[in-house]
């Protein structure tokens, strides 16, 4: 196979996809069982092999087999014999992430990093509570403020909450902050904590670097995201995706076009990303979708329905592997024909008619070719992979946690000082009463306020007075944050998703 694009299968030729464009995206659709999953894998063997690193959700942990040794079963043989292709087996190098820490290294993000757009996503809020969360993330950028983690987001909002002194500058300044919208959003974070958001938030942040590695023989990593029980909060995982994607436009140098991809990246289970999507995200997943690709960057879609990706968008995936369709009712026939209307047709095939006929491991494939078009839509018989089909076990998957590049970096939270902190020490020192009275009740009452909840753990402590060098640190500490914060507000205002200026 010629060293400038990869496999995937053969019609009436060898059907390829061109390394340079790679980063012109992708989609994978097709009725569930139908071949997706593999033929995502095929894709992943294929710029792996190319040397480009991979990032994919895996949502049944059944992509992980990549990372296994495949087997000679008698039908990966006949596959590999009925579209000419010389099969050995292989596994590739493998990095496992889990948001939650288990299945793989944490990966984890500030919120300052995540963002006030991003962020109200996550927790469903609405305009007016969107731009509390906006004042919110000003007003700490302002005083230098870091916002890290869902501990520090919740001790500001309990500041705004109940500092009337606050809420009247605020007002004055960018707005109404009224306690019944900081009460809704108190509401909506404690929903997002029991997600397991708390996990998310943190740091050590992932460094973006840490996914484009490739190994010791030149192969691109391929790193897989456990996913099955991420799809329980579905909002989570879609702007957790969201959010990488939006990092790596941000992050990554201009690089106009490439012999090969930076990275490419799958978007498995896409229609979670639109599903009741405001327009506004809409548009602004279409321009960091259409921005991307000059970083290098190709991202494929992968989804039952080609419906479920709004035109703007589909219109910008140059690369289509279309697997079967159900034709049974109205709306599937609405789909098959919608789904046929996007290929360059092919006068030897009657698109509608094949994609309700195609076999498992079977599509329609059409990629960019010669300066950029389409290529004409041929019917193709999808190459087999060459590791394994399937998940790894729960043995497999640890050795390969244990041995992984990336083990130690992520794998234990850092704590540092950030608003949460400086909001606790700043009320201690307002209020320090006598020393005498440590530990009152009255502290924990007034922590109580700042953390909005009383489940402080930090009103056991029942600390009153800092000694002169804690004041010493604090303030040493504190304008270290400011300089950092305000870094981090650079940052915000730059980003695409990260911004929401008014
Ligand atoms: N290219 C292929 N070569 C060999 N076998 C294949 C190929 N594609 C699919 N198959 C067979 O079909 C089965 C189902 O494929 P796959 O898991 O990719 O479906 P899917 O579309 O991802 O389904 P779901 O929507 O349920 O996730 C595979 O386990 C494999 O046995
Ligand atoms: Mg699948």
């Amino acid at each position: 196979m010629a060293d400038d694009s990869l496999f995937i299968g053969k019609s009436t030729k060898p059907e390829v996809l061109a390394l340079k464009f790679g980063n012109r995206h992708g989609l994978i659709t097709g009725a569930t069982g139908t071949g997706k999953t593999v033929t995502l894998q095929v894709l992943a063997e294929g710029f792996s092999n190319a040397g480009v690193p991979v990032f994919a959700a895996d949502i049944k942990g059944d992509l992980s087999g990549v990372a296994a040794m495949g087997e000679s079963k008698p039908f990966i043989v006949d596959r590999a014999k009925q579209v000419d292709m010389p099969w050995a087996p292989a596994q590739f190098p493998v990095v496992f992430w889990d948001l939650f820490g288990e299945q793989g290294h944490p990966i984890r993000a500030t919120i300052s990093e995540m963002g006030p757009l991003l962020l109200s996503r996550l927790m469903d809020l609405n305009d007016t509570q969107q731009g509390v969360v906006n004042i919110l993330f000003r007003y700490a950028d302002e005083k230098g403020l870091l916002l890290l983690d869902l501990k520090d987001l919740r001790a500001m909002l309990a500041e705004l909450g109940s500092n009337k002194e606050l809420q009247n500058e605020l007002r004055a300044a960018y707005g109404n902050v009224s306690a019944q919208s900081v009460g809704a959003i108190q509401r909506q974070l404690l929903t997002l904590e029991n997600q397991g958001g708390a996990q998310f938030f943190g740091e050590p942040a992932l460094i973006l670097k840490d996914l484009m590695r490739t190994d010791r023989d030149g192969r691109g990593t391929i790193n897989l995201l456990a996913a099955d029980k991420l799809m329980g909060s579905p909002q989570l995982y879609a702007t957790f995706l969201l959010w990488l994607m939006s990092e790596l436009f941000q992050e990554l140098p201009e690089v106009g076009d490439v012999d090969k991809p930076k990275l490419v990246f799958f978007f498995d289970e896409a229609h979670l990303l639109f599903n009741d999507a405001p327009k506004a995200l809409i548009e602004k997943i279409e321009q960091v979708v259409r921005l991307i690709r000059s970083k290098g960057v190709g991202i494929y879609f992968v989804t039952q329905n080609p419906l479920d990706v709004p035109d703007t968008i589909l219109a910008q995936l140059g690369n289509r592997v279309q697997h079967a369709l159900r034709a049974f009712t109205p709306r599937d026939q609405k789909a098959v024909k919608a789904a046929a209307t996007t290929f360059r047709q092919n006068p030897q095939l009657n698109t509608e008619e094949v994609i309700t006929q195609l076999g498992k491991g079977e599509a329609l494939v059409s990629t960019l070719e010669g300066n950029g078009v389409p290529s004409m839509v041929q019917r193709t018989l999808i190459a087999p992979p060459t590791a394994r089909i399937g998940p790894v076990t729960v043995e497999e998957r640890r050795q390969i946690i244990n041995q992984s590049p990336m083990k130690g970096k992520y794998d234990e939270v850092v704590d540092r000082e950030s608003a949460f902190e400086v909001l606790q020490k700043r009320h201690q020192d307002e209020q320090a009463p006598a020393p005498q009275e440590a530990d009152a009740g009255g502290l924990g009452g007034l922590l109580g306020s700042i953390l909005g909840g009383g489940s402080a753990p930090a009103g056991k402590g029942g600390r009153t007075r800092m000694t002169t060098s804690e004041v010493v640190i604090r303030n040493a500490a504190g304008s270290i944050a400011r300089s950092v914060g305000t870094q981090i507000g650079r940052a915000l205002i730059r980003g695409v998703l990260g911004s929401f200026r008014r």
